[in-house]
């Protein structure tokens, strides 16, 4: 019997024995995952959490919503603002075309060691089941003290709007179920490194691409995703209960820190005095 470290036990491991990485139901999961990143750029584990575990990380994450940074933009799927358009494009082209988007954030610094996201996301045998999955060998957990552990908080009204990610991949694990909105949708390799092919572009925006994606947002599942070249959006949540979800990023490298002004604008004015202590510095 392979030994099961406490942070494990968040994971619906019946399913999913990734403590294991002998075990062939886990083999046969990463060559499972590998398969969706390649052929859709997301893949999908429904439970992946226990139901015991929704409930806690859902009680420890609401103690933490004051702390909630709220983020509004105005952005293209390229992430340009209004005042950067390019207007050497036709009118309606996908460059010139500009979306809202709202959002609140809980930084990393801000989660405490006891939160079991906190304590899963610490644990090496989730970094290195990733590790697997995505073929970046080693896979590192980012170094950055406001940016490692995020909590990503979408009320009733809040969505994100299509856009492609700067980073090539990115994990998520969704805490809430809305009682409506707020699906992940996804244009899958819509474009490549070579093509930014943006006649795909425009029919991921009207509906007609034909590798279009679109997932509940439901408590307890994990969502592995390239972004980079699969355009996506956030459906506008409904109802009560707000969309939470935890956001786990890691690095090709261990040493891997934003700018300390990037830092600022994202989590705001309280974490510079924190940096200008020396928090979030290399060791
Ligand atoms: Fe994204």
């Amino acid at each position: 019997m392979v030994e099961i470290p406490e942070p494990a036990t968040f994971i619906n491991l019946a399913r999913y024995p990734i403590h294991d990485p002998g075990d062939d139901a886990t083999r046969a999961l990463i060559e499972r995952c590998r398969g969706e990143l390649e052929s859709q750029a997301f893949t999908v584990l429904d439970d992946f959490l226990t139901h015991e575990a929704v409930a806690r990380f859902w009680d420890e994450s609401m103690a933490l919503s004051d702390l909630t940074v709220r983020r509004e933009k105005t952005r293209s799927a390229y992430l340009d603002t209004p005042d950067e358009e390019d207007t050497s494009w036709p009118q309606g082209h996908p460059r010139r075309q500009f979306f809202h988007t709202s959002w609140g954030v809980v930084a990393d610094d801000l989660i405490p060691d006891s939160h079991g996201l906190r304590m899963l996301y610490a644990w090496e045998g989730l970094t290195a089941f990733f590790s697997e999955v995505l073929q970046v060998r080693p896979l590192y957990r980012h170094a950055d003290r406001f940016q490692a552990l995020n909590i990503n908080v979408l009320t009733p009204g809040d969505e994100q709007a299509w856009h492609f990610d700067d980073m090539d991949f990115v994990v998520l694990l969704y805490l809430t179920t809305p009682e409506a909105g707020g699906e992940l949708e996804c244009a899958s390799l819509v474009r490549n490194d070579d093509d930014p092919c943006y006649d795909k572009v425009a029919r991921a925006f009207d509906g007609t691409y034909a590798q279009l994606h679109r997932r509940p947002s439901v408590a307890g599942t994990l969502t592995i995703m390239r972004g980079n070249h699969s355009v996506h959006r956030v459906y506008p949540v409904e109802g009560e209960t707000p969309r939470l979800t935890a956001v786990l990023a890691y690095d090709r490298v261990p040493d891997k820190y934003e700018g300390d002004a990037i830092n600022i604008q994202m989590y705001g004015e309280r974490v510079r005095e924190k940096i200008e202590a020396g928090f979030n510095k290399p060791e």
